[in-house]
This record gives C-alpha cells, sequence and structure tokens, in this order.
C-alpha cells in the first residue's frame, strides 16, 4: 500500500508512506508506485502515530447510575458507588463493557491502553475477566494491566497477599494508593510494599498518588526516592499527583530536584482530576490538576489519560483522547501556539514512555506500520475542530475507519 502527500506529525510538506508485510517499508516524498500497489491519497491529512491511553480504569466504565448516581460528584462518593456496584459483577458484566469500551478506544484511534484493575476482590473478578480479554483483543488493541489495590494494600483485609496473587495471575504493573491508606505510616510502608513486589515480579509501577487536595499529602516524595533508590527510575509512574496543585511553592522548589533525580513519569487525568478536585473549597476552588505545565518544563514526562469513562467517578467521556488534551491544555495554562501544536505528544510519545514500549513506537521505516489519518492538516486543527479520525492501522491493517460528518447551513440571503 502506498499512503501519497500524507503530513506527518505536524509537517508542512508531504510525504509517501510505503507499507510492506505490515511495516513502514519506505517514508519519502514522491515514491514511485510498484505495480498494482493500493494508493491511499492522504492529501492535506495529518498522519500521527496510534493514540496510546496512559490511565483508565476499564473494569468501571459503562456504569455510571448502576444502581445510583454519585450525586456529590466526589472521589470517595464515587468509591462508595462503586462499591455498590462491584455486588453485581460477573466476569460476563466486565467482558461485554470493557469490550464496548475497547471498540470505543479503537474508532478513535487508540492502539495502546494501561488499565488499573481492581485487584481488592478476593475471587479477582475483574481481573480474570480483562486478563482473558488481554489475549483475545491484541491483534487490534495492546493492553497493559495494573493491579490496583483501591481500597489500600495495609487498610484492606489481606491487602498485600490479594496485591501478590493478581501479579502472579499476570499483571504487568504493581498499583498503591498511599493517600487512601489509614495513617501515613501505612502510607509509606505501603509504597515499600510496592516496591518489593515490583522487584520480585519484575513488573512496572504505577501509582495513584496523592489525588486529594490535601498539601499534607507527600506520597509522592516517597514514590521518586524509592524509584531512585532501586534503580527502577522510569519505570515508575505517579499517576494523578493531584496534592501537588497544592503544594506550597517552596516545597515544589526542593521536590522538583528530587523528581528529576528519580526519572519517574507522570500521568495527569485532567477531565476528572478538575471535576473531582477543589470539592472541599468554597472559593476560590482549585482546579486540582498536577503541575503539568511546570514539570514538562524541568524535561519530566507527563502524559494524559482519561482515568474513567460513563463511570461513578466520571459521568461523561467517549473515550477518545482528545477530551483530556483539550482540557489539559485548557486548565495547564498550556494554550500557547507551540504548546498546542505539539500537545499531541501527551497522548502518543511520552505516553509511550510511560508503557515502556520502546522504539518499536513511532511512524519510522522498519517498524510496524501502526498509525492513525486525521481530518485535519495540524494537531491544532484537529483540537480546535475536533477532527474525525478517518483511519486507524494496526501493522498495516485497517482497523478503524470513520466517515467525517457534513453540515449543510440553509440560511436567507445566502
Ligand atoms: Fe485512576
Amino acid at each position: 500500500m502506498l499512503f501519497r502527500n500524507g503530513l506527518i506529525e505536524n509537517a508542512t510538506e508531504g510525504v509517501d508512506i510505503r507499507v510492506l508485510d505490515g511495516k513502514f517499508a519506505a517514508i519519502a516524498p514522491n515514491l514511485e508506485p510498484l505495480p498494482g500497489e493500493e494508493i491511499i491519497d492522504c492529501t492535506g491529512k495529518l498522519i500521527l502515530p496510534p493514540f496510546i491511553e496512559s490511565h483508565i480504569h476499564l473494569d468501571t466504565c459503562l456504569t455510571a447510575g448502576q444502581p445510583s448516581w454519585n450525586m456529590s460528584g466526589t472521589l470517595f462518593e464515587g468509591i462508595e458507588r462503586w462499591e455498590e456496584r462491584k455486588q453485581f459483577l460477573t466476569k460476563e458484566d466486565v467482558r461485554s463493557r470493557v469490550k464496548k469500551v475497547l471498540h470505543m478506544q479503537v474508532a478513535n484511534g487508540i492502539q495502546h491502553v494501561r488499565t488499573h484493575v481492581d485487584i481488592n476482590d478476593p475471587k479477582f473478578t475483574a481481573l480474570e475477566a480483562i486478563l482473558e480479554l488481554r489475549e483475545e483483543v491484541k491483534s487490534f488493541i495492546n493492553i497493559q494491566i495494573v493491579a490496583f489495590p483501591q481500597y489500600g494494600i495495609l487498610s484492606y483485609p489481606k491487602g498485600r497477599e490479594l496485591l501478590e496473587e493478581a501479579l502472579k495471575m499476570g499483571a504487568d504493573a504493581v498499583g498503591a494508593i498511599p493517600h487512601f491508606e489509614f495513617t501515613r505510616e501505612y502510607s509509606v510502608e505501603s509504597l515499600n510494599i510496592c516496591f518489593e513486589l515490583a522487584q520480585k515480579y519484575g513488573k512496572l509501577i504505577d501509582v495513584h498518588c496523592d489525588e486529594i487536595d490535601d498539601e499534607a499529602s507527600r506520597g509522592l516524595e516517597t514514590l521518586a526516592a524509592r524509584a531512585y533508590e532501586t534503580g527502577m527510575r522510569d519505570m515508575v509512574t505517579a499517576s494523578h499527583t493531584t496534592a501537588m496543585h497544592s503544594y506550597n511553592n517552596a516545597y515544589v522548589n526542593r521536590l522538583m530536584r528530587l523528581l528529576k533525580m528519580s526519572g519517574i513519569n507522570f500521568v495527569a487525568n485532567p477531565c476528572v482530576n478538575v471535576h473531582l478536585g477543589g470539592r472541599v473549597d468554597n472559593y476560590p476552588k482549585r482546579r486540582a490538576m498536577t503541575r503539568v505545565k511546570e514539570l514538562v518544563a524541568e524535561g519530566i514526562n507527563v502524559s494524559f489519560g482519561n482515568d474513567d469513562i460513563f463511570d461513578p467517578w466520571n459521568p461523561m467521556g467517549n473515550a477518545g483522547m482528545r477530551d483530556a488534551v483539550f482540557m489539559g491544555l485548557y486548565v495547564g495554562h498550556m494554550l500557547g501556539y507551540e504548546e498546542i501544536m505539539k500537545s499531541y505528544k501527551f497522548v502518543t510519545y511520552n505516553a509511550a514512555r510511560t508503557l515502556h514500549l520502546g522504539d518499536a513506537y513511532g511512524i519510522k521505516e522498519g517498524n510496524s506500520a501502526s498509525f492513525v489519518i486525521m481530518d485535519a492538516k495540524n494537531y491544532y486543527e484537529v483540537l480546535k475542530d475536533n477532527a474525525t479520525v478517518l483511519a486507524s492501522y494496526k501493522d498495516g491493517k485497517l482497523i478503524a475507519r470513520t466517515e467525517p460528518a457534513k453540515t449543510q447551513v440553509f440560511v436567507p440571503g445566502e
């Protein structure tokens, strides 16, 4: 196949892409078509590597209002509503909801997903279902599973044993939730356990870290210190870190040195952070997103996720990555022209680093031919016009296609 004249990653000049045997065989201007080669015109269309969802809870998706709605809009009422919904959990229920979300993601050009799965469940209902699906769907989407102790490692009966069992069952990464543990001591110890298990089983780490507007929530410094000391560095990810929004600046100045030394990744979830955050404030109300702009300025890797799609913590969501970037730029004061243009990296290359996808990810000769074609000439237009993902190719195979909507306007005097 020859993809003609596409604009790769905001380029202003079109180039041709030849795909052979599922790989990018050649990328150059004006390639000569081979005899009988299928030609796809991409003139004026942006071509990007596939989108990546670096933080979602697939097991809770599509459960909003079942059996009751989160009326206060708080994180903690969300946990209570989920506790009610969990009573009805079956493998079939999880499988059918997760499949629906995966299809929504594929339609939106996503090909890699890191999902947290609640393992504070002695039956491992959700984990078993998603482990099975990880195998079944791998031809069109790559799923990475974080064993997520929703109610804590030390503050939930047999929390440590459940976490270890989930890793033995095949989870890819170890989770923790230090701000939800009963005490400061449990918080620190839960992170020690997290590192001990990650090293024992050779897993990545992704922690729900300081997802609270409490400026005294300091799980991040422990996480970063352990990442540095153990040498696990960029195998470690701090998700949310919303308390960092509320830290005093003198503390952040000191903390930033450790964060850079540690090499850890960050994931912000702009829509859910701004929705759940600031809930105990009168006015002014905090935005509650971590300090994305400052982290990026220090060269620290940050990606954006959705966290939740139509569940007790987020009543909205279409599973695409555009809304996360759009909200992240607004909330983070990052709507400068250059910031907008390069913001696709939050949901492509930066997320690929977090997921440890390596050099196999990206549009270059020799790599698997996985990419999306957008109905826009650059990423600025994608965000501004909410552009359609026209096509998504994985390993050279078309896995999703969307026709752009056509609108006609009938007004007098035209
Ligand atoms: Fe989360």
